[in-house]
């Protein structure tokens, strides 16, 4: 028996999560070149890539599992390491730069009290540095989910942030 096939699939912390990732490889499963668009669709469901779900993908779409880990190292959409509700990308580019985007990462920092790369420990945010983020004439941009916010000052920081803290409940 292959590899593969003999291994046991470790399990997904919630049976939803099982039935979201099986609705995800049912929307792509006949389609060519169906690995990435799935992975994609995990990767934005879960915020990252756990384990479960790449066994699963593994499983279903009979791709070796080392190919899956090869693919998600490759690409930097992707995350092997759980990640916060929200996503905050502050932009490093140079239009950003030169108007003063180092400035709102060290606000953020403060803020949540974490560094760049990291998640605070209730789950709620993850900040991230990203080199442009494709609307240069806003800068300095930062985004947080899918919202842009553009030329944003400083001290506008802690009010963003508040808001979805707001909206999480916590
Ligand atoms: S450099 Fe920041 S959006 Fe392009």
């Amino acid at each position: 028996m292959p590899e593969e096939a003999a291994r046991a699939r470790t399990t997904y912390a919630e049976v939803t999560d099982e039935d979201a990732v099986a609705g995800i490889i049912a929307t792509y499963r006949d389609e060519p070149g169906n690995l990435l668009p799935v992975m994609l669709d995990i990767n934005r469901h879960f915020n990252w890539l756990p384990r479960p779900a790449l066994e699963h993908i593994s499983d279903e779409l009979k791709v070796p599992l080392t190919e899956i880990l090869r693919v998600a190292s490759f690409y930097n959409a992707f995350s092997l390491t759980p990640r916060g509700k929200n996503i905050i990308n502050v932009c490093l580019g140079t239009g950003c730069f030169v108007k003063g985007s180092p400035r709102l990462l060290e606000r953020l920092e403060r803020k949540l009290g974490i560094r760049h790369g990291e998640t605070t420990e209730d789950m709620a945010f993850t900040l991230e540095v990203v080199r442009c983020i494709g609307c240069c004439a806003l800068a300095p941009a930062i985004r947080v989910g899918e919202a842009t916010y553009g030329r944003v000052n400083p001290d506008q920081v802690s009010k963003i942030i508040d808001s979805y803290i707001e909206t999480a409940s916590l």
